[in-house]
């Protein structure tokens, strides 16, 4: 499916285009591995691939690279159309998911490796001096004669980033550059990486099959499915305004209710939910009569109250958060789904029990009807 409604293939307005795919798809043998691409990278952005394994994110990220050559499409750096051209004569660099770094080397020779190949040959003292300077923007000032093999995960990682970063590409290229890490290290290297990009204005692009990774480090995100592109926006817009149940429940955690849209006139529309209640809810213009569609709304979109309007509930369970109390609710139409109570609201009323019967609503427009694929 395109974009629908909300296609943001364009780059924000006003800045500069880096890089363009216009139609890429790439076949090894039968299997697609991405179909159709369109996108633009404007100069400083900082955007994210994200999908599940095998969605097609590193074949992606290797077309813009240059190593893989599309089968259908076109690649444009800088303005110019460089589907054959060769990735070393392209400027943009990339990490790897496995950085392939060269074990024995030290570090300094892992990051200048790249410039002591160049012909003709750059003076020794150059290529020193910017080694050193490259390895103070990683944080790794005084580590430059430590051999890979004695580097912990988080250091060769920074290594790796160095080697791309040291040739002041246009574009860096990221695949997945945290796996390797874990959890308390990744936080601190997705600060890094943002600050880095800030203070290099280098335009990102990074593969990730995390979400929280994605909307948190991204000015836009690139979110895939199959091969294909669902939609594009900024982490809000994916979040507020997802063009489907996919792009719902990749970004942050929705209900959803199953049902046929019978009528899509009005500002609202109307789903009849499990053929038999008809519930109202905002709706995109692509939708048709008949089609099967559901309902999303966001947990924190919902309220529990004593009175006044609303739908019946039986409480479930509740879940102390913190900042929010989450309660598994049950109606006996649209069956179990979350409420998630900040913690005024908490405050300001006594907290429901599992057993209480309640009152749940939520603002139309918080509902969304959006295509069931
Ligand atoms: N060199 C290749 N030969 C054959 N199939 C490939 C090759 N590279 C990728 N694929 C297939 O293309 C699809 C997308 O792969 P990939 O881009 O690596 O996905 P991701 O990075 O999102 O996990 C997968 O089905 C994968 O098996
Ligand atoms: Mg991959």
């Amino acid at each position: 499916m395109g974009n629908g409604d909300y296609a943001q293939d364009a780059a924000p307005k006003g800045r500069k285009v880096v890089a363009e795919l216009r139609g890429v798809s790439k076949y090894f043998g039968e299997v697609c591995a991405v179909s159709d691409l369109s996108l633009s990278i404007s100069e400083g952005e900082f955007l994210s691939f994200l999908g599940p394994s095998g969605c097609g994110k590193t074949t992606a990220l290797r077309i813009l690279a240059g190593f893989e050559v599309p089968t259908e499409g076109v690649v444009i750096l800088d303005g110019d159309i460089v589907n054959s051209l060769e990735a070393h004569h392209r400027p943009v660099n990339m990490v790897f998911q496995q950085y392939a770094l060269f074990p024995h080397m030290t570090a300094a020779q892992n990051i200048g490796y790249g410039l002591r190949q160049r012909r003709p040959r750059l003076p020794r003292a150059e290529i020193a001096d910017k080694v050193y300077k490259t390895l103070d923007v990683v944080r790794l000032g005084g580590y430059e004669h430590r051999r890979i093999w004695e580097m912990s995960g988080g250091q060769q990682q920074r290594v790796a980033l160095a080697r791309a970063i040291i040739n002041e590409p246009k574009l860096l290229l990221l695949d997945e550059p945290m796996a390797a890490l874990d959890r308390k290290l990744r936080k601190e290297m997705q600060i890094e990486l943002q600050d880095l990009q800030r203070q290099l204005g280098i335009t990102f692009v990074l593969v990730t099959h995390d979400q929280e990774e994605a909307l948190s480090m991204s000015d836009r995100i690139c979110i895939m499915r199959e091969g294909c592109i669902m939609q594009i926006g900024s982490p809000q817009e994916l979040y507020d305004r997802p063009n489907s149940r996919y792009v719902a429940g990749f970004v942050g955690t929705s209900n959803f209710f199953d049902g046929i849209l019978t009528d899509n006139k009005g500002v609202l529309g109307t789903v009849r939910v499990n053929n038999e209640m008809p519930m109202q809810a905002s709706h995109g213009s692509d939708l048709a009569i008949g089609q099967d569609v559901c309902i999303s709304i966001r947990p924190e979109q919902m309220k529990l109250h004593r009175q006044g309007e609303g739908l019946w509930v039986k409480v479930l369970n509740r879940i102390f958060l913190g900042e929010h109390t989450e309660y598994l609710i049950n109606h006996e139409t649209l069956g179990d789904f979350l409420v998630l109570s900040p913690r005024q609201a908490e405050m300001a009323e006594s907290p429901f029990n599992p057993g209480d019967r309640a009152l749940v609503s939520w603002e139309p427009s918080a509902a969304l009807i959006l295509d069931n694929k």
